[in-house]
């Protein structure tokens, strides 16, 4: 028989747990329909910036008080980030179109750094037809002023925020540089979050040696950088009200079943699709319904969670004790 490979995430049924992470592969119609035939059982777009949103609402209130020939730098602000994502408005016109045109869910993203009057976008992407939102906060801590505490209130006050200003369900994309991630996720869903994207990937700046410049430079993803999120799914599975969804290293099958068994709802990829295609969630969908069957599993339902931090026979295998094994295991090469 063949295994159920349906989940739930954020209230709705998906017909298996394979996700298209935010990423500009979301960026136009017609590649999202390939991924739809593909199998993706949902779509995130790639997201909107609250710097994208706050220029735009700060360039209609000039031109309109003193018309677009006494602003003209403002024109030429963040000219990347609109062909990356099109821009404010056509981000709302292309959530309608991706709508109508797919029968998975349609989950829009929202990133930002600070509470304002960015976050009622949030609005705006649900009444053009988001399924749900998902919200990245995404800042480096680099104040000296402000405290841990300071930090983290940033991050409740914007999830509160968006939560009073939508009905759709909200995730709410984390990063790992915590003190005590375990609490924070609490915090996050009792401050309204209905799932946690588990783990936002933070880009390092580099050095170009010859221009003397700090450059961004975007590595993808390897597939041990799984080991991250898969600790924390595990430790988070069944202690939080909230769905998981892993994201970062998943790019094979086996990936995504350990991410399942540890307790995440969903697997979410954008490395391995910029890779190979749509076509590798095909594969990915096939390889997890081989090694159900081979292993006896009947459901997703059935396998999510069974390894995770409260159903492990030795839960410290997720905590200090596996750092000390991992270093006592390591053969030095002769
Ligand atoms: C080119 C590129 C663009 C991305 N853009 C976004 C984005 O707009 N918003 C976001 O939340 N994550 C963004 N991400 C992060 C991905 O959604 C994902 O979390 C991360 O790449 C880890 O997953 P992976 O290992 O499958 O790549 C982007 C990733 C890539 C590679």
């Amino acid at each position: 028989m063949k295994p159920d490979l349906s989940t739930r995430y954020l209230g709705f049924r998906l017909r298996n747990p394979f996700v298209v992470s935010a990423s500009p592969l979301g960026r136009d119609l017609d590649r999202l329909l390939l991924l739809e035939a593909a199998g993706a059982a949902a779509v995130v777009l790639p997201s909107l910036f609250e710097e994208q949103i706050e220029h735009d609402s700060m360039l209609v209130h000039t031109t309109m008080e003193h018309g677009t020939e006494s602003f003209p730098e403002a024109l030429s602000y963040l000219p990347e980030m609109s062909s990356y994502n099109t821009g404010p408005e056509r981000y709302l016109s292309l959530i309608t179109r991706a709508r109508e045109s797919l029968r998975v869910p349609v989950i829009a993203s929202l990133n930002g750094a600070s509470p304002g009057g960015w976050t009622s976008y949030a609005r705006r992407m649900q009444d053009a037809g988001a399924s749900a939102l998902e919200l990245n906060v995404y800042f480096v801590a680099a104040d000296m002023d402000e405290t841990s505490e300071q930090v983290e209130r940033r991050y409740l006050d914007i999830v509160a925020e968006v939560r009073r200003t939508i009905t759709i369900p909200l995730a709410v994309k984390i990063g790992p540089f915590f003190s005590s991630t375990a609490n924070m996720a609490r915090r996050i869903v009792d401050a309204g979050a209905d799932g946690l994207v588990v783990f936002n990937r933070f880009y390092q700046p580099d050095i170009d040696l010859e221009n003397l410049v700090v450059v961004p430079d975007l590595k993808l993803s390897t597939a041990v950088e799984l080991r991250l999120p898969l600790r924390w799914i595990a430790i988070l599975h069944s202690r939080v009200k909230a769905s998981l969804a892993a994201t970062t290293g998943v790019h094979d099958h086996f990936g995504a079943i350990k991410l399942l068994l540890v307790g995440a709802d969903v697997t979410m990829t954008a490395s391995a699709l910029l890779i190979h295609g749509p076509g590798w969630i095909e594969s990915a969908i096939a390889g997890l319904g081989e090694w159900m069957v081979e292993h006896e599993y009947t459901s997703v339902e059935q396998l999510k969670g069974s390894m995770s931090w409260r159903g492990a026979p030795n839960p410290a295998a997720f905590e200090r004790a596996n750092y000390m094994e991992t270093l006592a295991s390591y053969e030095v090469p002769r």
